[in-house]
């Protein structure tokens, strides 16, 4: 059996408890345990004089039971007495039940500024001034439950009553701001709209349905609202009888009436009259944030030159399963872009990429000689390629992109991105999955530079609210998060984000303001703006890349996050990595509130030995690749004996035409050698510049390297005298 709701410790004021209503309130409260302030100001039913019987009355009948009360006679105008009452009395106050009440029922024309003012003055502003005098004892101590007493009449309207039925509404308006505000110090405030029979029902009612229309039946929906185990707030109840039922607003999937270019007229309204009123499929807005998403929504639409459409939340909300596979296959539009050093570097500043770290340099400064282009750059385009009007436009699917959340990401490169160019994307809706609570879209997107396949990635887009519609819950498309090892990290890299983080990366092409506009972040229900989720990727990753594979670009294979809560700028993100093999699992917290932002994340390196043997993109094409390629397979058994020999590292430049096409290095120095793509990563000794023809012709034996120095074939900078140690390493390859 259910445990009994009990109120032991507990301070209720209940107005207007000399009768009716309040009265079943107020013993109802105070037989489960609770100390209750009985207030009544002991008028007439219209608000006119004053007395101490009926409340008097009320506190004896619990007294008489066992229970405790104090009375009260102030009007509700005198919010703060009534209070102190229950400060005095209890030392505290828990629960505020707003029942006062009184009627003054003239036909709209009849009514006299004073019947307007007073029926106002006791529902409204008396429901106001107690609360407020409520409100902060309620906060400090995190606990308070308010009622507000709202009618059918101000819901539904009821002739005669325009006063009461303005003040009724008025107090839904105000129930549903409270909820809003004490949310988070766990005030809850509910309104109920009663039926039952009291003195105020007594000449509206007949008489056997005052008689059998309890108080008794409205008063548990009132202690249950208000039991410290009940979690719901902003509710709006009918109540009689016995019955209780709940209410929410519905709008309609309206129209849009308005075009870009053209003006908006009534007659377009005309036009579209029946589609506005038309209830069928229409949603159920919770908040104010859904309310102006959709509205924010419209205003993308009229702005893309999207068609006359229907509110998309309810769209995706009543989505059936043969819609998804309308969906599924999906797709969009090719986007064609093309992005210069510039963007390359103001992304890598973005993520985080600074000068106060010198191995950053090389993805900041153009001039660096092994300047790169950062791995996540791949999301980048991949991701305007779905945000331009894209989403919004899959068949079968209508999403409100306010109500997108992104859950997941997954971005694999095939190619270090150029530090520039013109690359295409092609993304395709990949699968949907119905959570339930909402569907996960999974849109991949492949990204070529001609036909050459540059990265793949996948976003799982979560459309919140939207599932429920019986489609399944898992795809074998999806790239699937991995749980990060149970032990302590092998290592931590931190990186304090500025104030200006999210205004930064936004310049990369990510334009919601939900990161740069307070009013849009409260609307969305952020204190502030929030940084981008694939900021903080981007400042994950590059710690991964850093920590492992020392910030060689060609190495990073591939990585997958699952976002899991929002960071603001000017936190410390903490990346934490753990190495099994070539994969690095990682989490990112933030490090001020420990929160983990990044959950079940994973980067795949490249095999440092495989960068060598790998034909690297740069130097397709080039005869000399395949010699260095050798030479690092042959230095492999004689490594430790040649590096003794020559003691230097050797960095290559080898040109086709005009251009640098490739740069390769041959470590001599340590260990037992190495060769790989790219500049020295520490310092070189000698660089030397020459064409793939000359290097092939140097390496046949066909060319003295001497001769060509002097001819102006060969350029050797820094210690020129080790190039003679050259031979060493190079005469055997004439025979290859
Ligand atoms: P009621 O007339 O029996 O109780 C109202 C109580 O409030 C009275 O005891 C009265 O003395 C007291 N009161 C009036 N002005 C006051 C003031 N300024 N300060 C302190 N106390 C004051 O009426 P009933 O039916 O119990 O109504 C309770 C509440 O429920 C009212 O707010 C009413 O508008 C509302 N309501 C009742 C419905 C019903 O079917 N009984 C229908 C819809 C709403």
């Amino acid at each position: 059996m259910a445990s009994t709701l009990r109120f032991n410790g507990r301070v209720v004021l209940v107005t207007g408890a000399g009768g009716g209503l309040g009265r079943a309130y107020a013993l109802a409260f105070a037989e489960r345990g609770a100390s209750v302030v009985v207030n009544d100001l002991g008028g007439d039913f219209t608000g006119v004089g004053k007395g101490s019987l009926a409340a008097d009355k009320v506190v004896e009948e619990i007294r008489r039971k066992g229970g405790k009360a104090v009375a009260n006679y102030d009007s509700v105008e005198e919010g703060e007495k009534i209070v102190k009452t229950a400060l005095d009395a209890f030392g505290r106050i828990d629960i505020v039940i707003n029942n006062a009440g009184i009627l003054r029922d003239r036909s709209f024309s009849r009514i006299s500024d004073e019947d307007w003012d007073k029926i106002q003055r006791v529902h409204l502003r008396g429901s106001f001034l107690v609360t407020r005098a409520a409100w902060d004892h309620m906060k400090k101590q995190k606990f308070g439950r308010i009622i507000m007493t709202s009618s059918a009449s101000g819901i539904y309207g009821n002739f005669g009553q325009a006063n009461y039925c303005a003040a009724k509404l008025g107090l839904l308006g105000l129930s549903n701001c409270l909820a809003v505000e004490g949310k988070k110090n766990n005030i809850h405030c509910n309104t109920i709209a009663p039926t039952a029979g009291s003195r105020m029902t007594q000449s509206i009612l007949p008489e056997d349905l005052v008689e059998a229309l309890k108080p008794d039946y409205v008063a548990p929906l009132v202690l249950w609202l208000c039991h410290e185990s009940c979690e719901e707030n902003g509710g709006l109840f009918e109540v009689g009888a016995g019955w209780i039922g709940k209410l929410r607003w519905e709008r309609s999937l309206g129209a849009l009436v308005r075009q870009r270019t053209q003006p908006m007229t009534p007659e377009a309204v005309k036009a579209n009259w029946t589609k506005i009123c038309d209830f069928d499929n229409a949603t159920k807005p919770k908040s104010i944030q859904e309310s102006i998403g959709s509205i924010v929504e419209a205003l993308n639409k009229i702005n893309s030159g999207g068609e006359v459409s229907a509110n998309p939340t309810s769209r995706a909300t009543s989505a059936t399963t043969s819609e998804f596979a309308r969906a599924i296959g999906h797709k969009f539009p090719p986007l064609y872009s093309s992005y210069a050093e510039l963007d390359t570097i103001m992304y890598a500043l973005g993520v985080g990429a600074s000068i106060k770290e010198p191995k950053d340099m090389k993805f900041i400064y153009e001039g660096s000689s092994d300047f790169s282009c950062l791995p996540t750059f791949g999301v980048i385009l991949a991701q305007k390629s779905i945000m331009n009007g894209g989403l919004a436009e899959i068949p079968g699917l209508s999403i409100n992109l306010a109500k997108i959340l992104h859950g997941e990401q997954y971005l694999e490169l095939h190619k270090p991105i150029p530090r520039a160019g013109k690359l295409r994307c092609e993304a395709i809706v990949a699968d949907i999955l119905d959570k339930g609570s909402g569907l996960v879209i999974l849109v991949d997107v492949y990204t070529y530079s001609g036909e050459e396949l540059i990265c793949y990635n996948q976003f799982s887009i979560f459309v919140v609210g939207s599932g429920g519609s019986g489609g399944k819950r898992t795809s074998d498309k999806a790239k699937a998060a991995v749980a990060i090892p149970n032990r302590p990290p092998d290592a931590v890299l931190t990186d304090t984000t500025s104030l200006n983080q999210a205004a930064l990366y936004r310049l990369s092409g990510d334009w919601n303001p939900l990161h740069i506009d307070p009013n849009f972040a409260s609307l969305a229900g952020f204190d502030k703006p929030i940084l981008h989720g694939l900021c903080t990727f981007g400042f994950s990753a590059r710690h991964v890349l850093q920590q492992f594979a020392d910030n060689d670009v060609s190495r990073f294979k591939a990585i997958k996050v699952r976002f899991a809560k929002p960071v603001y700028p000017g936190q410390t993100l903490q990346t934490e990595m753990w190495k099994e093999g070539n994969r690095i699992h990682f989490q990112t917290k933030v490090q001020e509130t420990g929160g983990i932002v990044i959950s079940n994340a994973y980067v795949d390196l490249v095999p440092a030995s495989a960068i060598s043997a790998k034909t690297p993109s740069e130097g397709a094409g080039l005869q000399s690749t395949l010699v260095f390629e050798e030479i690092g397979r042959r230095l492999q058994g004689i490594g430790e004996e040649v590096v003794k020999k020559v003691r230097a590292v050797f960095e290559w430049h080898i040109t086709k035409g005009e251009n640098t096409a490739a740069k390769w290095t041959i470590d001599l120095k340590t260990g037992s050698g190495k060769v790989y793509q790219g500049p020295a990563k520490g310092s070189a000794d000698v660089t030397i510049t020459l064409s793939d023809e000359d290097f092939m012709e140097v390496v046949l034996g066909k060319l003295d390297p001497q001769k060509a120095v002097f001819s102006g074939r060969l350029k050797a900078r820094g210690n020129i005298l080790l190039s003679q140690k050259l031979q060493m390493i190079l005469k055997d390859y004439a025979k290859l």
